[in-house]
Order: C-alpha cells, then sequence, then structure tokens
C-alpha cells in the first residue's frame, strides 16, 4: 500500500501528507502515482495470456494528468462522453484505442468520435445504430461498432451502480443483440467489430462475469457464424476494491477463472477498469473546524463535504476515515462526520466509531481515488478541491484548488444587459 503510517505519522509512498497539507491547504486530493501503475499493471499481467487492452474507464478519474500517465503505460480508454475524449486528446493519447460507451450520444458526440477515429462505439439501442450509420454516412466514412450486450446476471453490488440485469437502461438482451447485428451488417456505414458487456461496478466476485461470458459465449459463436466480422470482446469494468472489510476477488483470481473461458473465443479482450486503478490510490483529506455535542450525539465538523465527495450520501458508502497522526492516548467514540453544507445527507461517516480528533486535527477519507473528484460539484457554492499527486518523495499540484473566481466565470455578471 501506498498509504502507510511511519512514526504514528501518515506518508503517501515516501512524502508527510501533513507537509502537502500544510502548504496546500484543505480539502486536498492527494494521489499516489506508484499505486496507480502498480495497479494498471496487476490487471495487465492477469490478462497477459491473452492479447487484451486496458482502457481505463476516465469518468473514474478525469484528471488529465492522471489520463497521461495511464497513456504513457499503454492504456486505452473508455469514455462516455464527447468531454471526456477531449480530455483524452488534449492529454495526447491515441484515439485508436478509445471505446465509447453511454445510452445517449448526441449527433455532435457522435461526429466528433467519429472525426478522430475511435476504436469503436458501443451501441446501446438499435436508434443509436442508425444514428451512428447515418452520421457516418454522411461523413464518409465507417463506424466500427460493438453492441451492448445485457447479459441480464446480478453482479450483487449496489442497486445504482447495478447494469447488466435486464431491468436496468443499459445495452440489449441476448435476442434483440443478435437482431441489431443482422441489422448492422446491413446497414452500409458501420462494422460491427466487437460484442460489449458491462454488468455494473465495485463487484467483488469474478462469478458474475463468469456467468454473464458462459452466457455470451454462444452469442459470440452464433455471429461469427453469420459471418459478423468480429475482433474485440470488451467485458467492461467493474472490479471492486477494499473500502471496509470487503475481500475483492484478486486480479490474479479474475484472469484465473476467466481467462481459460474467453480464450476459446478466439478475439482481443477488452476491460475497463475504473475504480480498480486508482480508487485506493487516492485520499482525501480535510481538516476538523468543529466538534458538536448534540444530545448523544457527536458531530465532527470537517472543512470536506458532499460536494468534494458525494458517495456516502448518494450511496451511503462506507470510506475509511484516519487520522493524519496517531494518538495512543485518545479513547474511541461513535461519531458523525459532517460538512458544513445545508443538508441532513451531508455526511462523510455516520455513527462511526472513531478515533476522538480535537479542533484543528486532519483526517484522511481513504478510497478517493475513484468517484470521487470527478463527482464533485460547486454545491453551496464551494470551490473544488486541489488535486495532487505524489510520486515517491514529491508531489506536484495537477488540478489547482478553485477560487471564489472561478465560481463566477461561466455566469453573466454584467448586469447591463438584463432587466433585474
Ligand atoms: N465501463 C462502463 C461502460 C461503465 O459504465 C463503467 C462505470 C466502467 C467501465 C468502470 O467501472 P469501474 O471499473 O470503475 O467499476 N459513481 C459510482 C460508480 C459508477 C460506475 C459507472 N460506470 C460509485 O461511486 O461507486
Amino acid at each position: 500500500m501506498c498509504f502507510k503510517y511511519k512514526n504514528n505519522q501518515l506518508y503517501c509512498e515516501n512524502t508527510l501528507v501533513r507537509d502537502i497539507v500544510y502548504k496546500e491547504n484543505t480539502p486536498l486530493f492527494i494521489y499516489s502515482r506508484k499505486a496507480i501503475i502498480n495497479n494498471y499493471n496487476k490487471l495487465k499481467k492477469a490478462f497477459s495470456k491473452l492479447s487484451t487492452l486496458i482502457c481505463y474507464s476516465v469518468k473514474c478519474n478525469s484528471n488529465i494528468y492522471v489520463l497521461k500517465l495511464l497513456s504513457k503505460e499503454g492504456a486505452g480508454f473508455d469514455i462516455v462522453s464527447g468531454g471526456e475524449l477531449f480530455r483524452v486528446i488534449r492529454a495526447g493519447s491515441k484515439t485508436a484505442n478509445v471505446v465509447y460507451a453511454g445510452v445517449g450520444k448526441s449527433t455532435k458526440e457522435i461526429i466528433y468520435a467519429l472525426n478522430h477515429g475511435i476504436l469503436m462505439f458501443t451501441v446501446e439501442s438499435e436508434s443509436e445504430l442508425e444514428r451512428i450509420n447515418a452520421m457516418a454516412q454522411k461523413l464518409n466514412t465507417t463506424a466500427n461498432v460493438a453492441v451492448r450486450v445485457n447479459p441480464d446476471v446480478d453482479p450483487k453490488t449496489h442497486r445504482y451502480i447495478t447494469t447488466g440485469k435486464k431491468e436496468t437502461k443499459f445495452g440489449l438482451d441476448i435476442k434483440r443483440a443478435k437482431a441489431a447485428y443482422q441489422w448492422a451488417m446491413m446497414l452500409p456505414c458501420v462494422k460491427p467489430i466487437g460484442v460489449h458487456m458491462h454488468i455494473g461496478s465495485q463487484i467483488l466476485s469474478a462469478k458474475p462475469y463468469a456467468e454473464a461470458i458462459d452466457k455470451m459465449a454462444p452469442l459470440i459463436n452464433e455471429l461469427k457464424d453469420m459471418g459478423v466480422p468480429l475482433e474485440y470482446f470488451d467485458i467492461g469494468g467493474g472490479i471492486g476494491i477494499v473500502y471496509k472489510d470487503e475481500n475483492p476477488v484478486s486480479p490474479e483470481e479474475f484472469g484465473e477463472l476467466l481467462v481459460p473461458r474467453l480464450k476459446p473465443l478466439g478475439l482481443k479482450i477488452i476491460i475497463e477498469p475504473g475504480r480498480y486503478i486508482v480508487g485506493n490510490a487516492g485520499i482525501l483529506v480535510t481538516k476538523v473546524e468543529y466538534i458538536k455535542q448534540s444530545g448523544d450525539k457527536t458531530f465532527v465538523i470537517v472543512d470536506a463535504a458532499m460536494n468534494d465527495l458525494i458517495r456516502p450520501s448518494l450511496y451511503t458508502a462506507y470510506h475509511d476515515i484516519i487520522p493524519l497522526k496517531k494518538s495512543k492516548n485518545r479513547s474511541k467514540k461513535i461519531l458523525d462526520i459532517v460538512g458544513p453544507i445545508c443538508e441532513s445527507g451531508d455526511f462523510l461517516a455516520k455513527d462511526r466509531e472513531i478515533t476522538m480528533p480535537d479542533e484543528g486535527d486532519f483526517l484522511a477519507v481513504k478510497s478517493a481515488g475513484a468517484y470521487s473528484f470527478s463527482m464533485a460539484s460547486n454545491y453551496n457554492s464551494r470551490v473544488r478541491p486541489a488535486e495532487t499527486l505524489v510520486s515517491g518523495g514529491s508531489y506536484q499540484i495537477i488540478r489547482r484548488r478553485e477560487t471564489w473566481d472561478d465560481l463566477l466565470k461561466q455566469e453573466s455578471v454584467s448586469v447591463r444587459e438584463y432587466v433585474l
């Protein structure tokens, strides 16, 4: 692990977290370069027996520096919007290794992706297939596509991040997918080169993947017999991490169960991990502003809030919270760790047994590398935190803290144009 205590002080790699915080203030995201690269390489190794492309899921942590880092390691990218493609392009990455998912791609986004020669669109509906074909025709090109198949398996994760069950909005069921491929074969400007699935996120076992692949394999073989020019099977992302006491499948076990199922299909494999690569490579450091007793409850009011890290509020997600400095003589207490936002749903931890901090202490919210900054907002006109990346004994700012001026940048501040 790249975050650990030495002499009771929290370090990221060889850098004392307190030193970064003293210079950059809080709330502050800190990522470990080494952790990101190690996680990427562990996954790559687990699938080394197959021809595999790892497409990092940009939505998870879209900082351009993170994209550059992974691009340099050879990663492709999984995107869901024109904005994410823009980031990938600005990161100097190859668009030929980009796969584009999402149920609502706009015409503008489709044209942008076609103009940049992405690897393939993962098509989520018949209407989208038709629109991509029409746009490709207009641009005098051919669009590579994969149909996103919804295999109807239960990944046993939070219902908001379950995507591979039939009642969700994602993909087409196996029967309709087959019809969509038949149709794609007749359309002049799409080439169905892949099959795609993504069954959910924070999945702790490889079994739902195996179940899904077993359901998809007959379809893939049938499509090949039909003459569909398949080259890729994209099995999506979703590999879970430890937030509390979970026991997620390791990349090795994941590979061991899946590689023998995938190999006979004879296709190049794409995986789209996000959380696995960056989730545990980041923390959010926050300062205790006030401690308040209210009846039986003790509230620790910190300077980070649901606008910085919405996962606890949105999914009642658990994030471990630890002090930057361990002190032995303090007792543990049941606490609510809450932010300054005017909503009771603004909490980072509820009824959590934790060592009692003092006002002015710093706390680290763990596993905050994924779906944390990328889901941050300016709610309550709070500025979004800075992001920093540690490498060995030094760090750099990879996104500066916003300022109050930033809050107004997009707004029409000149009142003369309006009748107030
Ligand atoms: N591929 C597709 C098509 C996806 O929709 C996603 C995530 C991924 C890959 C990457 O999944 P990962 O490996 O990171 O699990 N905001 C939620 C998670 C939403 C996931 C959305 N799709 C959270 O904070 O838990």
